[in-house]
């Protein structure tokens, strides 16, 4: 029987074992790397994937014939070499006869700067649909045309708008911003998925009422998505610590002290309650007072993609200028205004 709207705390592969064949709709999750972050411990690549195949061999058992996969994945680094995973992970859905339908780029612009070669500015997401007959709601997911009020000026179609009015697909090129310092929803977990692009994949494959699985649940991310969109989940994680995390998030309630797990869930319980903001803290926070969402600067992903677009444009026509001797120094980059949205996403 599927215990659902919980997380199992421990191993998800046993976990995974005990529960029944075709009963998940979408399965949303970001393995561990086996790059040596402090919740995993590192062995070969060989062996780290062939028990990555076991838990994939039970994820495809638990998916409906209509279900989706996403799994999300960045480099495994040892000594100077650099190997993209979701290179090793393609064919290990494909053997288990899934059919693959995107391999999402997620953009992250910034990180460490490498010395001996290109600085790694992406991770990747493969999606997956168990059967032909998988779910894919459009119209859930659009977003804004860049022009998107332009209308027809002549022919059959004139004063008749030239783009769909629901918006555009958002492409398999995605820049939700990486949850680190000066996001609200950061916790102590070192690798969390932005609230948002759970919420894209989820809305993208998933129904109000459907179930959702993330079997390395970390600090609940998925789960939150979901209860947020009337979706059940269930899932697993090892860790004591980021277990708790997830049910804290889940429950959306401060601690004995008054102590929440990152800002968001503050500011979601003040707004809720109405309850003065300075009465309470969370876990990462640096400065005195928590502040109120309304005082925060906060960007969302079309702002970074144009953001990102002009950052590269400015870096390579500089790139052709030096190589063709037009130039012999680095400009410096255009300044944007920066203009907060509705939307909550981004910085605080
Ligand atoms: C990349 S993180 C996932 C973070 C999550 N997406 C979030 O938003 O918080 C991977 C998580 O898998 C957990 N983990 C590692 N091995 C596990 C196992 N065998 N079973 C369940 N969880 C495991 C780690 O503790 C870590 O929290």
């Amino acid at each position: 029987m599927l215990q659902l709207n919980g997380i199992h705390s421990g191993d998800c592969l046993e976990w995974l074992m005990t529960l029944p064949d075709n009963s998940v709709d979408t399965i949303i999750s970001s393995p561990p790397y086996n790059i040596g972050k402090s919740y995993e411990s590192r062995t070969l690549l060989n062996e780290y994937l062939a028990l990555q195949g076991l838990v994939l061999r039970e994820c495809h058992r638990v998916l409906k014939e209509t279900g989706s996969i996403f799994w999300q994945v960045g480099v495994y680094a040892d000594k100077g070499v650099h190997i993209p995973l979701d290179v090793r992970f393609f064919p290990i859905l494909e053997d288990l006869g899934m059919i693959p339908r995107n391999r999402i780029v997620w953009v992250r612009p910034h990180g460490l700067h490498a010395k001996n070669k290109f600085s790694a500015r992406h991770e990747t997401i493969l999606w997956f649909s168990k059967s032909a007959e998988y779910k894919f709601f459009l119209d859930e997911i659009r977003v804004p045309q860049k022009y998107q009020n332009k209308k027809s000026w002549r022919g059959d179609n004139k004063g008749e708008l030239t783009c769909n009015p629901l918006g555009k697909n958002p492409g398999d090129i995605w820049l939700f911003q990486n949850v680190k310092h000066n996001h609200e929803e950061q916790t102590v977990h070192p690798a969390q998925f932005p609230e948002d692009m759970v919420a894209r994949m989820l809305l993208a494959t998933t129904k109000p009422g459907d179930v959702v699985l993330d079997p390395y649940m970390g600090t609940g991310t998925v789960a939150v998505v979901a209860r947020d969109h009337g979706r059940n989940y269930l899932g697993a994680e090892l860790d004591p610590t980021y277990h708790d995390i997830a049910l804290r998030r889940i429950s959306g309630e401060p601690d004995q002290e008054g102590v929440f797990p990152n800002l968001k869930t503050l500011r979601d319980y003040v707004s809720r309650t109405g309850k003065p903001i300075e009465d309470y803290r969370f876990e990462v926070q640096v400065g005195k007072t928590p502040t109120e969402r309304s005082k925060s600067k906060r960007f969302d992903e079309a702002h970074h993609l144009v953001e990102i677009e002009n950052r590269l444009a400015t870096e390579e026509e500089s790139f052709g200028q030096r190589t063709r001797g037009l130039s012999d120094g680095l400009p410096s980059l255009p300044t944007q205004e920066i203009k907060p949205v509705d939307e909550p996403l981004g910085l605080f």
